[in-house]
């Protein structure tokens, strides 16, 4: 497809002798399209060509020459240029692009590139909760949206399969392990242990020496210790997968923070070469304020045990080697913010590549809130993932009962719009944003959220059943029948999708997607409302129906991109 902002740096870039591609990252897409379709702010030439901006404006209006094929009009506004796009020529082309390219919106701009995304990452013998789904949610949108244009992704689920916390358990499992059935609930009784181990560990100073010790045990590769340890993670993955099969997630490596266990020596290594590790009471730390980072990083602690943060750095050295990675993603909620500054900062120490230091991201999210307040395990308001999905499946299935009793495969259906709504709700807003979880809200139909747009994609193909033309052929559109405002929205909106997408990994932010397939779905509502779409006139019928099958078609790529799954009936 032409892309006019393109085309329009491009023509201006001739007249005033600048690089159009700078020029084109000053172009604006008005919020009224009665300002046209693109806008160029002359102040920002004001600068470099010494003139007032509406001088500018009259002056470029005049001297650029157009391309009256798909431009239509320019006019001045105060100190803008305002391009108007040829209406029938943007409708013809965005029609016949989303007929004849199943993937529409893809590309291979990412062609050579490889993205790493580490998210979901639950620890083991804890509740999966309700930050990781956020995580998994998000992870796995971004991670669609790459590959879709054209990047290799791989997907890493980084495990909290070590550390401390094992110590604890495998000293609590010592004391008491016969009192607990982990094989028949594991992550309910792992969390009574833990719970019950750290009540010790607060009344009794030798307890938690204890749990230190056999976590350093557990690194030095004891036999008891690893037994236990891979117990637990056992039994913890089964009941994580429950989670991720109702999700449908996927992961291309597992790899958790137990595997850089045997890389970890070789992070020591490099470190103490660059002289800034540390000893401090017994610890080796690393100082970063030169980095403007008031808190050191802890690389190993005075029993000469790892932290987390090593394990990190082993992963990035890992990661960097084995992918060669051009963006490494870190997608976890914004209280690791202060971690991953400094295992960034203390990457740039690892002798790396700066390709590799430099594209490694933290993309922090909020956290979900009840409308009750902070969800969190310490104050026992845990919410187990699996129940609270399986509960928007239950609250699905009764409103699809009550709507439309009659409806095949309703439980299908509820799956899909159950989880689907639970998905949207992560996606929805920013994802820096604190997000309220609320059940009225997220299964709403008419609201900003998942079943609505699932509800309008529903809507547009029982008009394609009522037309009986699932395959509609392109050469029946009519641009010229399109022209009306309602119908142009439609155009315009699909016209921005693959733009859309590209934004999404700029700012490694979904919710960009989701508000554009919320805006997609409002304008087809009004489009339906307000013309008829099974006009008397065959033409115009076509063209109303083929703009029907192009919203179809986007909403649901869409939407899969997201995460969600699109029933046909609801
Ligand atoms: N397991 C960690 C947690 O639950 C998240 C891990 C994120 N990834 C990483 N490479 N540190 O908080």
């Amino acid at each position: 497809m032409t892309d006019y902002a393109q085309e329009i740096a491009e023509t201006i870039a001739k007249t005033v002798g600048m690089e159009a591609s700078q020029l084109k990252q000053y172009i604006e897409i008005p919020k009224d399209a009665k300002n046209g379709d693109y806008a160029f702010p002359c102040f920002r030439l004001a600068k470099e060509l010494k003139k007032a901006p509406p001088i500018i404006a009259q002056e470029l209006k005049e001297k650029i020459q157009l391309n009256t094929e798909w431009l239509e009009k320019v006019e001045i506004a105060g100190g803008y240029l305002n391009f108007y796009v040829a209406t029938d020529s943007v409708t013809q082309e965005v029609l016949e692009e989303i007929e004849k390219n199943p993937q529409y919106g893809s590309s291979d701009r990412g062609k050579g590139k490889h993205i790493v995304i580490d998210y979901s990452a639950p620890n083991i013998a804890k509740p999966f909760h309700i930050g990781h789904l956020r995580s998994t949610v998000i992870g796995a949108a971004l991670y669609k949206i790459y590959q879709y244009l054209g990047y290799e992704v791989t997907g890493i689920n980084h495990l909290g399969d070590y550390g401390t916390q094992f110590g604890k358990l495998i000293e609590a499992y010592r004391r008491w392990g016969n009192e607990y059935d982990i094989d028949q609930n594991p992550i309910k009784e792992l969390t009574k242990m833990y719970i019950r181990i750290n009540q010790l560990c607060k009344e009794d100073e030798t307890v938690l020496q204890a749990c230190r010790d056999n976590f350093k045990k557990l690194e030095d590769k004891d036999a008891y210790c690893v037994n236990l340890w891979k117990k637990f993670r056992e039994v913890s993955l089964q009941e994580f997968q429950k989670v991720y099969d109702l999700l449908g997630s996927q992961f291309d490596s597992w790899n958790g923070e137990a595997f850089y266990s045997d890389k970890m020596p070789e992070v020591i290594e490099i470190l103490q070469k660059t002289g800034k590790l540390v000893e401090s009471q017994g610890a080796e730390i690393i100082h970063l304020e030169e980095q403007g980072i008031n808190t050191p990083c802890m690389i190993q602690k005075a029993n000469g045990s790892t932290t987390y943060a090593t394990r990190d750095l082993a992963a990035i050295l890992y990661r960097a080697r084995t992918y060669d990675f051009d963006k490494a993603l870190y997608v976890t909620s914004y209280e690791q913010v202060l971690h991953f500054k400094q295992v960034f900062a203390v990457a740039k120490l690892l002798g790396l590549d700066e390709k590799y230091t430099n594209g490694l991201e933290h993309v922090p999210f909020g956290m979900v809130l009840l409308p009750t307040g902070k969800m969190s395990t310490r104050e026992g308001n845990i919410v187990k993932l699996e129940d609270l999905l399986q509960e928007a499946i239950t609250r699905a299935k009764a409103i699809i009962e009550e709507k439309n009793p009659d409806l095949p495969n309703k439980e299908e259906i509820s799956k899909k719009v159950g989880i689907g709504a639970v998905i949207f709700n992560d996606l929805a807003n920013s994802r820096v944003k604190d997000e309220v979880f609320d059940w009225n809200q997220i299964l709403n139909f008419q609201g900003e959220t998942g079943p609505y747009i699932q509800y309008t994609y529903v809507r547009t193909q029982s008009v394609l059943e009522k037309a009986g033309a699932k395959e509609i052929a392109n050469k029946e559109v009519n641009p010229q029948l399109l022209r009306d405002d309602y119908s142009q929205k439609i155009v315009k909106q699909l016209y921005h999708f693959q733009e859309t997408l590209v934004q999404v990994t700029e700012k490694n932010e979904p919710s960009i997607l989701s508000r554009y397939l919320l805006e997609l779905a409002k304008a087809f509502s009004v489009f339906y409302n307000e013309n008829k779409i099974m006009a008397e006139e065959a033409d115009l019928r076509n063209s109303r129906i083929y703009l029907t099958y192009a919203v179809g078609k986007v909403l649901h790529i869409g939407a899969n991109l997201l995460g969600m799954e699109m029933p046909e009936k609801m």
